[in-house]
């Protein structure tokens, strides 16, 4: 894990576009991993930005959402494919038939995930997969317990994931769904390069425990600690109950890769 600390959310999330902008110019025809949220709503205008300030070209890639949730059809207001038409996919010039949500309403879900983990397949596999975390700590919809080798699967959503998450659904805790659709963490392991974006205070003391706890199924995104590729963007309220804060400073300005990042 490498861990780059920004002064300010707006800069993490700009700093997190530009990560996967590079990506994108260096392989045009990469398979993105998105994901969803409100911290992911200033990464996305960062992109569309870059689209139409300084060309950045969508029309090759392929993209495969983490999540959506079970029994909301793609149309619906509160869908996630919703949120991706309106926040990205209408905004840039991606080619609709190659963007990938999964699709909550289906009947024959398991079937669903099955061909959803075959697609990533197809597809060379995902290049860089964009991450947030929840405030219980799940990376897609990954619960506590979620297992380090879970697929593409539904899955039956943490109390505190259906409150954190009441906002899309105006506020209406009994609209939001109690399963959902995900990646699995195994699925998000298989990824080239992860990229997890945190801001926030709420989240500082599960960030903490994401980066320097043990790593357990209770907590999802500990799970990232063995994977070889992945940076870690945060805001300094996010960063606040870090205690290795030195050593990551150190890192900052050291680290090859992390000084060329923040040059
Ligand atoms: C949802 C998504 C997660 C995302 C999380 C963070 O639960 N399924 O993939 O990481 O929201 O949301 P926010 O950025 O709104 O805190």
């Amino acid at each position: 894990m490498k861990v780059v600390i920004c002064p300010t959310a707006e800069r993490a999330t700009a700093l997190t576009a530009r990560v996967i902008e590079q990506a994108l110019r260096q392989k045009p025809d990469i398979a993105l991993g998105l994901a969803t949220g409100r911290t992911m709503e200033a990464v996305y205008a960062h992109l569309v930005q870059a689209h139409q300030n300084s060309g950045l070209d969508f029309a090759a890639c392929r993209t495969f959402n983490l999540d959506e949730y079970v029994g909301i059809a793609p149309d619906s207001a509160h869908s996630y494919r919703t949120y991706m038409n309106a926040h990205l996919f209408s905004r840039v010039n991606v080619a609709l038939e190659a963007t990938h949500v999964p699709d909550g309403a289906a009947t024959d879900l398991d079937a669903r995930c099955v061909a959803y983990e075959q697609a990533i397949r197809a597809s060379g596999g995902v290049g860089l997969q964009l991450l947030g975390l929840g405030e219980n700590g799940h990376i897609g919809f990954n619960e506590p317990f979620s297992a380090f080798t879970s697929r593409t699967r539904v899955v039956t959503l943490d109390p505190a994931t259906r409150r954190q998450n009441v906002g899309m659904f105006d506020g209406d805790l009994e609209q939001v769904p109690y399963h959902a659709v995900t990646m699995g963490v195994g699925t998000i392991l298989d990824a080239h390069r992860n990229v997890m974006v945190v801001t926030g205070a709420a989240k500082a003391s599960m960030l903490a425990r994401v980066i320097e706890g043990a790593m357990s199924a209770c907590i999802s995104a500990t799970a990232l600690q063995m994977h070889a590729d992945c940076l870690v963007i945060v805001d300094e309220a996010a960063a606040g109950a870090l205690s290795c804060r030195p050593y990551l400073e150190h890192l900052m300005q050291h680290d090859p890769e992390l000084k060329a990042l923040l040059s």
